[in-house]
């Protein structure tokens, strides 16, 4: 999951980072002089509402992780993170968003899907990046994964067939 945090886009870390930033006007009002990120990581509290992400995890490693799951949706994080009515600060430890609730379903899915299936599967070809499932696996974009649309007609089987002629 981690390697395709390495492929977002500088876009949505910008964005990470901005929607961070109330974080930040949260817990240290006042003006900094520190980069936006310096500032982000020393300000970042230490998260106090983990359920099914270890609770030992590093603060990075967290918003690596969140970064992600808004790449992989097609979302922003307030799409499973609350914001109070009144201050419009987005408010991460909360759970009145209920997308957070399934988020957390998916989370342990996901990890289950790989511990217990993809971890089975003996195949030569395949590199560790192709036999882990992540949410963007599913979702590609979207927060609800579009269903599979078959192809119409079967133009391509009848195009196989007659390839298959020709060369006899
Ligand atoms: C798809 C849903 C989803 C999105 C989008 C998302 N998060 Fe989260 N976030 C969660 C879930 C679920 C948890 C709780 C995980 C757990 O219980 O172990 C969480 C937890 C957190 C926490 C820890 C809060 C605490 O104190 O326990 C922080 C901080 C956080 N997210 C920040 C972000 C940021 C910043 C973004 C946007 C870049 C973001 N999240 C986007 C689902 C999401
Ligand atoms: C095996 C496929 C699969 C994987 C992997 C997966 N999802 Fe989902 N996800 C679904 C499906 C299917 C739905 C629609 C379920 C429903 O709404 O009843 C869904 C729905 C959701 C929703 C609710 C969307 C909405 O509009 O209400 C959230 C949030 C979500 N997933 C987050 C995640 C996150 C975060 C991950 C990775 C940790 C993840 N999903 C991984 C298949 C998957």
């Amino acid at each position: 999951m981690l390697r395709s945090v390495a492929a977002l886009s500088v876009g949505v870390l910008l964005f990470a980072a901005s929607r961070m930033s109330a974080v930040c006007q949260e817990t240290t009002p006042g003006p900094s002089a520190q980069p936006r990120q310096m500032h982000l990581r020393r300000t970042m509290p230490k998260p106090t509402n983990l359920q099914v992400l270890p609770k030992e995890i590093a603060v990075p490693d967290l918003l690596a992780l969140m970064r992600s799951y808004t790449a992989a949706l097609g979302v922003e994080c307030e799409f499973c993170h609350a914001a109070n009515p009144k201050t419009l600060k987005t408010n991460f430890a909360s759970d009145a968003n209920p997308d957070k609730a399934i988020a957390r379903v998916m989370i342990a899915m996901t990890r289950d899907i790989n511990a217990k299936y993809m971890s089975q599967i003996k195949d030569p070809d395949a590199k560790p990046a192709d036999k882990t499932v992540t949410c963007g696996t599913c979702h590609r974009g979207n927060s609800m994964p579009k269903p599979y649309a078959q192809p119409r007609s079967n133009e391509h089987h009848h195009h196989d067939e007659d390839a298959g002629k020709k060369s006899d």
